[in-house]
Parts: C-alpha cells; structure tokens; sequence
C-alpha cells in the first residue's frame, strides 16, 4: 500500500510517500524559516498562504521523484491537528480533495503521534510498550505508549514546552529564530560556570516547568556583563538544566512504568547534548533509547505518512469532511 502523507501544521510543508512493505519512497520538505525569522517567529497567516503555494508542487516533485502516478496512490494522510488552524486547513483541504478525486481513503493524523512514530523509520524500530518523551516547539510530554493510539499521559509541561524555552532564551540571549539550535551552538563555546536549577525535580511526579528557567536565565543574564563568553556560559548552563531536568523525569518513568524502552522524539531530540545526556542515563538504567534520525525530529511528512499508513491498514479513515483540530489531546486517540 503506498500512502501520501502531508504535514502543514506550523511552518513547514512536509510530503512524503510510505510504501507499508517496502518503507519510505521519497520524502520532501520546505522549512519556511526564512519567511517567518524577520518577525522573530511564526506568522499564522503567511504560514497558511505559503502552504498553499508549496504543497501541491511538492506533491508533484513527490510522485515524480518516486517514480509513481496518483494511480499508484492507495491512501492519503493528512496532520489535521494540533497545529495552527489554517496552516492544517490546507493541508486536511488538499488531501480530502485529492482522495476523493483520486477515489481512495484519506485519514486524519495527529501531529503528535507522528512525531511519537517517526522513530518507527529506522532500523532497528523500537518494540511496544515503551516510555516516549515527546519535545518540540509545542509540546513536553511523557507518554506510556503500548501499542499504536494506546497512549498513556505520564507527565506534562504546566507552562512552556521545552522547544519554547529554547527559543525564548535564545531571543533573550540575542540569537534569531527558530533559537534551539543557534542556542546549542553558542553552548559549545559556555564553560561551566553557572549552575541552573533543575525544575520540578525535588518534587515527586513526571510533570516538567520550564518558565522559572527562563526566568532564572533573564536575570542571570542581567547581571552579567552580557559578553559574548557570558552569553555561551548561560546558554550551556541552560542546556545542562533541560537535560538534566529531562533525563531524571525519563528515569522516573522508566522506573514507574518498569519499561526498558525510551523512545525520544519532536524537534528538541535533535540536541546533540540532549540526546547524550538521555543516552547516558539510558545505559546506566539498562534501557534501550531510540531517537528518529535528526531530519525526522523536526516536522516532516514521513511521519505522518507511516502513522497514517497504519490506522490505514487497520481500516480507519475519515468521512468525506475536512477534519482539523488546533486542540487535540493525544489521549483522545483510538487505538488500532
Ligand atoms: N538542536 C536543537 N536544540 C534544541 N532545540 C531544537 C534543536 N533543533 C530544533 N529545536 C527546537 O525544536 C522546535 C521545533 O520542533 P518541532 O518542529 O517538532 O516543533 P513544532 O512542530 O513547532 O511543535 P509541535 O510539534 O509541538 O506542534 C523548536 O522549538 C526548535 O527550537
Ligand atoms: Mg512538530
């Protein structure tokens, strides 16, 4: 079965097809960072109408470069939420248009699970059950995931997610946008001198806050001399903090649910120090980690396309409507 998947949710158009047995065709992406850095972060709006311009001649390139026709196509998959409303609505509008044009079935996906999935692409994937911390621009979630729409909440930010700490201390710190990995850069140059707190860790429980941080950082940063050295001091005393905060929490559910498996996933495991930091723990507990390669920690269509391939196989799709969510708790979903 080859299946289109589609990913308009925030600032990227992503698109890709999935073969069920023979794994990934082709996959495309165009980033509009550019677009949006001038204005320091996402625009809704201009997100929406560069997605319109961008989605159907990546779909094109798509099936060009795969070798295949729509005829070929035998699904469509769509990220219909969470995300920003009129970025998903393109998205949803385009697929649902082309599913029915094409007279195959399209199915809605949730942004999160495809993140939760992406490191289903590599070799080897990883078993059920397992723990997955989820960390990206909009989300910082533990989740106890035993099988395919199984998803068990363990834990979540009270405030921002840990990919919107990195971007506004990296405003802070005068760096452009999007700031995780312009912030993780300056970090090479920081010497460990500052010591950050390690939020909501002396408390029991799986939920992370990442605002007091930030606030820790603003007024360190204030009473610096604000050089560059002070700048990468407080950007790697930082990134020490996220990831310490992030592996004692993914310690804690690994012990709580008796797991051997952690999967890390969304735009913030592309953090090289992140992902030692876990992978150290990881070794120390006896835990297997999996992390989906870098290009797939961010948003991409692969991973929309492979979740969608399997509530698909299984024989979900949706009705003729387009289906889009902004809010969409992942516990909401259904299982396979
Ligand atoms: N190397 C890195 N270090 C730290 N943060 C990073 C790195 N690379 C990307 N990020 C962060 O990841 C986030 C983007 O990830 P992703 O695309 O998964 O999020 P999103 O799609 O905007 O949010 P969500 O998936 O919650 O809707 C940004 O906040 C970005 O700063
Ligand atoms: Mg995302």
């Amino acid at each position: 079965m080859y299946v289109l998947g589609i990913e308009t949710s925030c600032d990227e158009t992503g698109v890709a097809i999935y073969h069920s047995k023979r794994g990934l065709c082709n996959h495309l992406l165009y980033s509009q960072i550019e677009m949006h850095s001038e204005y320091g972060g996402v625009v809704p709006e201009l997100a929406s109408r560069d997605h319109i311009r961008k989605l159907v001649p990546l779909i094109k390139q798509s099936l060009q470069e795969s070798q295949l026709s729509s005829a070929d196509i035998n699904g469509i998959a769509y990220t219909a939420g969470p995300g920003l409303m009129g970025a998903l609505l393109v998205g949803a509008a385009t697929a649902r248009s082309l599913a029915w044009s094409w007279q195959i079935p399209a199915v809605a996906v949730h942004h999160m699970e495809g993140h939760l999935l992406a490191p289903m692409l590599e070799a080897p994937p990883p078993a059920f059950p397992f723990v997955a911390l989820l960390i990206s621009g909009g989300h910082t979630l533990l989740v106890q995931v035993d099988g395919i729409g199984h998803y068990r909440l363990l834990g979540e930010s009270l405030d921002d997610a840990a990919g919107e700490a990195f971007d506004k201390t990296a405003k802070m710190l005068g760096l452009g946008y999007p700031g995780g990995p312009k912030l993780s850069k300056l970090a090479e140059n920081g010497r460990p001198v500052f010591q950050f707190p390690r939020p909501m860790t002396d408390r029991p429980g799986l939920d992370f806050s990442f605002s007091g941080l930030k606030t820790y950082t603003m007024n360190t940063l204030n009473g610096s001399q604000k050089t560059e050295q002070d700048k990468a001091d407080i950007a790697m005393a930082f990134q020490n903090a996220v990831a310490d905060t992030l592996s004692i929490k993914c310690r804690r559910a690994l012990k709580q649910t008796g797991l051997k498996r952690l999967v890390v996933a969304g735009g913030v495991s592309a953090n090289k120090h992140i992902r030692a930091c876990l992978t150290e723990m990881a070794g120390r507990e006896n835990a297997a980690i999996y992390f989906p390669r870098p290009e797939f920690c961010t948003d991409n269509g692969a991973m929309i396309a492979y979740a969608g391939c399997q509530r698909l196989l299984a024989g979900q799709q949706q009705e003729l409507e387009i289906f889009a969510r902004p809010r969409w708790p992942i516990s909401e979903l259904s299982g396979l």
